[in-house]
Parts: C-alpha cells; structure tokens; sequence
C-alpha cells in the first residue's frame, strides 16, 4: 500500500468504526484513558485557563463536554460525518464537519483566537506540518497548541524505533471495528522537530505515567506560536 491509500483507509476507518469507537468511549473501554491520558489532557488545557478551545478531530466529543463542565467553550472539528453526529447529538459543544485536508486548504475554516487548539490522539497521518501551520493561524497571540499522542517508547511495540506506517487492528478493543487504521508513529525527536518546522516552540513536555505501572502512557506537548 502506498502513501495515499494508507492515508485514505485512515480516513475512512473512522467512517466505518465509529459505532464501535463511540461505544468504545463512552463505555471506558479504552484502559489507558481511565488510567490517566484522559485526566491529562483535561489538565493540560485547563492550566492555559482557556475560555475558547478548538477541539480538532474531536471524534464523539468526549472532551469538549468534560471541558464545557468547567465553563470553557468549545468547537470540536472532525471528518468523520457519524462521529461528528454522535457529538452533536450527545452535546456539550459546536461541532463541524471539516476534515484536516479541508482546513490546510484554507486555514480560515478552522476559525480565530482560541485560547488553545487540542489535538487528543488525532494526529494519525504523515504530512502534519502544513495541518500545525493552518492551526497555528487559530491561535490567539497568547495561546497554545497541545497535543496529546501515544508515547513513542511504548506506543513502539515490537518495531524499530524509527518513523514509519504502523497499523492499529483495534483487536483490544473487543468486537465491532470493521476495518483496520494505517497511523504513522514518530520518535519524540520527530515530534519535537516537526513543532520547529511547523512554527512553535515547545513550552512544556509531559509524560503521564500509569499509577499502576509507573510507565508512560503518552506525550503530552505543549507549544505556543514562535513570534513572528
Ligand atoms: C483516535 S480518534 C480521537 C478522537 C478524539 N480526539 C478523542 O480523544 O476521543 C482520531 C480522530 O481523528 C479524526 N481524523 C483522523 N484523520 C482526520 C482527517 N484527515 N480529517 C479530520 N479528522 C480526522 C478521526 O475522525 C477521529 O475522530
């Protein structure tokens, strides 16, 4: 499989396995969220004390309706339709129709002065620095850029530590998902570097560690706006 359909069957999976993911969610079956990633990324914008969030590739919208809880508004943006259905439908935010593609485009899609623009496990493809680029354009002067992704130590598994197309079967996550995910795995170098490239600067780097375990359950960066 080349590039472009990796890219398109990522897409489309989210088409196809929102119902399981949804369900995947809202009934806790993801263990690593309860474990901490889920409180994490809570905390990390809420320490921007945001009062407008973009929530980009919010899936079900879980996360703006735990921030709506703390006064924070939010507009969540994603490509798939039945996931943007599923949060339209349980509240709690503005969400839209706009897939990555749409807003690289033409940045002005994903709207202006957010307090911070969240990326919770959605950045899954290659090319990200033209979507970081357009997004940096959303930003308030004073605002921030998280994004939460798999920790590259153990998100790894078995494979070389390298940058490369990996593939998610969902297998953990018990029955429902029709199709596998094509999702691109970067080293922390990679990360760091693609905010350089992308036009920010890395403010703050954190690693959630299951209580359980003391591992690290992902990456959390935080990053603002090079100044022009
Ligand atoms: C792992 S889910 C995370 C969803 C949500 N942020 C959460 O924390 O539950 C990845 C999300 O990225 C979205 N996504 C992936 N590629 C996209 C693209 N090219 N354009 C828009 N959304 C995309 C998917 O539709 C999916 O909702």
């Amino acid at each position: 499989m080349n590039g472009k359909d990796r890219e398109d069957q990522l897409r489309q999976s989210w088409t196809e396995n929102a119902p399981a993911w949804v369900a995947s969610v809202r009934t806790g079956a993801i263990a690593s969220r309860g474990a901490g990633t889920d409180a994490a990324v809570v905390d990390a914008v809420l320490s921007r004390a945001p009062r407008r969030v973009l929530d980009v590739g919010c899936g079900e919208g879980w996360l703006a309706r735990r921030l709506a809880e703390s006064g924070v508004a939010v507009v969540g943006v994603d490509g798939s339709e039945p996931l943007i259905a599923s949060a339209r439908e349980a509240g709690g935010g503005e969400f839209h129709l706009l897939s990555y593609e749409e807003i690289t485009s033409d940045p002005s899609r994903a709207g202006g002065g957010y307090d911070v623009v969240v990326l919770n496990f959605a950045l899954l493809h290659r090319e990200i620095e033209p979507l970081l680029r357009a997004l940096s354009g959303a930003l308030a002067p004073s605002g921030a850029l998280v994004i939460q992704t798999l920790h590259p130590w153990s998100g790894r598994g078995e494979q070389e530590y390298r940058d490369g197309w990996r593939e998610e079967s969902f297998a953990a996550l018990g029955e429902g998902y029709a199709r596998a995910m094509p999702w691109y795995f970067r080293t922390l170098e990679s990360w760091v570097a693609e905010l350089g490239a992308s036009g920010y600067r890395l403010v703050e780097l954190r690693e959630p560690r299951n209580p359980a375990t003391g591992d690290p359950l992902s990456l959390l960066l935080i990053a603002a706006r090079e100044q022009m």
